[in-house]
């Protein structure tokens, strides 16, 4: 794929709403192999692929930012109201756009609760929190926005600087068992692949508005915090049963256990062809602890 993505990529532009974790990694690989990418944030950062958008502020990125870009990506959640913060400021102005792609940075939160069952793009969606519900009312705009969307649905987002590793060392890590449950994930250097991968195989045939990003292995929390800490030749500590740690958690942190499911990948890996580089957390952690000892971090 790398050669044939060097050749697409050569002339195209990429506006990036969203330049935080996965904004910021999409956008380095994109320009590793030769694309241009811009990233927004909210504040002036010191270098020229960055420009400035806050949907609460009246300012817009100013025209120029524009100028002959070929595709957009939009990492950045629904706002309180649930309004889509680039469709509500941008648009008039991404319709005015000669756009090859657009894609749209989603959860699986919107499947809500399957109680550890599969759940893949064809099963209803069951928001149970209110932000998962937020978030459909922005899937639904973008896609009736009139504009070439995909949407990726993602479980949770690690990778380097942003792991169990981290948690563990900087302390703030709950150990909790809780019976059964299981979180899907995905390692953002696959989410930046998958969607290079889905946009330059892109024709009408195959064209899939929303599809799931997830590693091949959904799995408990703590056999993901054992395996760090193993990684680490650290001792674990001994785990909180999930009633107990309930008390400890911010309503946020508890609401993502309210939810057990197993985010399916067939869609992506199977039917179109997607090879994940991290089949499962085993292999994601070990590439993130390899960057923490590259930059001598422990
Ligand atoms: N983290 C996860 O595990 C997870 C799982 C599933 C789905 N998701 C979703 O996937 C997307 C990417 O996740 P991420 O963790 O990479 O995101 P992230 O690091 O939290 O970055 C979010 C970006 O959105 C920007 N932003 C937020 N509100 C904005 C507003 N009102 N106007 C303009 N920009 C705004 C932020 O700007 P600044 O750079 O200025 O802060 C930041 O660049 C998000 O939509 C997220 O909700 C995340």
């Amino acid at each position: 794929m790398e050669k044939f993505a060097r050749n697409s990529l050569k002339k195209k532009k990429f506006i990036i709403f969203g330049g935080g974790f996965s904004g910021k990694f999409i956008a380095n690989e994109i320009r590793r192999l030769g694309g241009e990418a811009l990233t927004s944030s909210r504040e002036i950062q010191n270098n020229t692929t960055s420009f400035v958008f806050n949907s609460l502020s009246s300012l817009l990125p100013p025209d120029h930012i524009f100028e002959g870009t070929t595709h957009v990506i939009s990492c950045i959640p629904p706002d309180k109201s649930g309004k889509d913060p680039v469709l509500l400021k941008l648009h008039k102005k991404l319709k005015s756009l000669d756009l090859e792609w657009v894609g749209y940075l989603s959860t699986t939160g919107v499947y809500g609760n399957t109680f550890g069952e599969w759940v893949s793009e064809k099963d209803p969606v069951r928001p149970l929190q209110d932000r998962s519900k937020r978030r459909l009312l922005c899937e639904r705009r973008w896609l009736d926005s009139n504009l070439p969307i995909q949407i990726f649905r993602l479980p949770g987002i690690y990778g380097p600087g942003r792991s169990t590793f981290e948690s563990i060392l900087k302390k703030n890590i709950k150990v909790i068992h809780k019976p059964n449950q299981v979180f899907s994930r995905i390692h953002v250097a696959d989410i930046a692949n998958a969607i290079i991968f889905l946009l330059l195989k892109i024709n009408h045939e195959n064209f899939k508005q929303i599809i799931n990003i997830a590693d091949n292995y959904p799995t408990s929390q703590i056999e993901v915090i054992e395996h760090s800490y193993k990684l680490l030749g650290l001792k674990m500590p001994k785990p909180i049963n999930f009633d107990d740690a309930k008390k400890l958690l911010s309503p946020i942190a508890l609401s993502f256990w309210e939810e057990n499911r197993r985010v399916s990948n067939k869609l992506l890996c199977k039917d179109l062809g997607y090879e994940l580089i991290h089949n499962n957390y085993k292999s994601g952690l070990e590439s993130c602890l390899e960057i923490i000892k590259q930059k001598n971090l422990i």
